[in-house]
């Protein structure tokens, strides 16, 4: 392969900007040309690209967001967008594609390799919902930002005796929610695979109440939703003045963690490898630390499982 594509597809997540580096720098490495192409598979179907050089990935592994721009693309759904984008990478000289993004993104990837354009797809996203990997891009970071405005929450709740509901991202995932929970010692924490009535959180306050507690902090995850209703009802019945609030998009910004640094630079080096054998169709992500790919059809049927002992660790020690 002599020259292959690189993409951002879906939301942004820290991290991306460091696997668009591994991929650049390391398909120049194997003598490859690298393309970077603008704002996810739009780019990709009206040739809105450029090339990139060492330098051009130069200066990005500390920022957030993605250098290439990115977007959720309607057209790309369908097999008009997608003959259109194969048409760009074969006058383009495009062999293979890179594509880093979320489920929704590797459904792209898997239509375009079946079309004769070999894919292969990183999982970037905050939210941690892909099934074949223990882990995607971006994750670490988001919770160190939802950890650390918890925790300024935690501070005006505690000054005022109140109660601070939070909801913070994962669209149906609780990944963000459960992990924040801990590590912000949340009295209650509720998630769409452990969903809880709010009359069980007014339980426990009230309980908790009862050993000499004056704040709290309630995690809700975004699938969830309705953490002004959650706030008022447990106002309205424990008489604790209580605030909701909507992390929202702050999440996904912010300099990249350790963490995710090194896993989009393993990560974007393995799916250059993968390609530069001709392989596509596949996603690469971890398994007990160790670094698998898959075929993306067989990785997006795979079904995660929630870490129940997690939420049990959560629930038995803070209250
Ligand atoms: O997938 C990442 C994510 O931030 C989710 O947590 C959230 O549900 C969604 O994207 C928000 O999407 P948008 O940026 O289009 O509002």
């Amino acid at each position: 392969m002599k020259k292959i594509g690189v993409l951002t597809s879906g939301g942004d997540a820290p991290g991306m900007n460091a696997a668009i580096r591994a991929v650049t720098r390391t398909a120049i490495k194997m003598n490859m040309t690298v393309l970077g192409v603008f704002k996810g598979y739009n780019g990709l179907i009206h040739g809105d690209m450029k090339q990139l050089d060492i330098r051009s990935v130069s200066d990005i592994i500390q920022k957030g967001g993605t250098m290439l721009y990115t977007a959720r693309c309607n057209e790309f759904r369908f097999e008009e967008g997608l003959q259109k984008a194969k048409a760009v990478c074969l006058m383009k000289g495009i062999e293979g594609l890179i594509v880093i993004g979320g489920d929704g993104s590797f459904r792209g990837a898997a239509d375009l390799s079946a079309r004769g354009i070999p894919c292969v797809a990183i999982p970037g996203t905050i939210d941690n919902d892909i099934s074949m990997t223990e882990y995607t891009i971006g994750f670490d970071t988001a919770m160190n930002t939802a950890m650390e405005l918890i925790d300024k929450l935690r501070d005006t709740a505690q000054s005022h005796d109140r109660c601070s509901v939070v909801e913070v991202m994962g669209r149906h995932a609780g990944y963000i929610a459960v992990n924040t929970g801990i590590a912000c010692g949340a009295t209650y924490i509720i998630t769409e695979e452990m969903p809880h009535p709010v009359e069980d959180v007014i339980e426990r306050i009230q309980n908790t109440q009862t050993t000499g507690k004056h704040h709290f902090i309630v995690v809700v995850s975004e699938g969830v939703g309705n953490s002004q209703d959650i706030a008022k009802k447990i106002e309205q019945h424990t008489g604790i003045e209580s605030r909701a609030t909507i992390l929202g998009h702050v999440q996904r910004g912010g300099t990249p963690t350790v963490r995710d640094r090194v896993a989009a630079s393993q990560l974007g080096h393995y799916a250059v490898e993968l390609l530069s054998q001709g392989l596509g169709n596949r996603v690469v992500g971890f398994q007990k630390g160790e670094i698998v790919n898959y075929d993306i059809q067989e990785a997006l049927s795979m079904k995660k499982g929630f870490d129940e002992r997690l939420y049990r660790v959560a629930m038995d020690i803070s209250f």
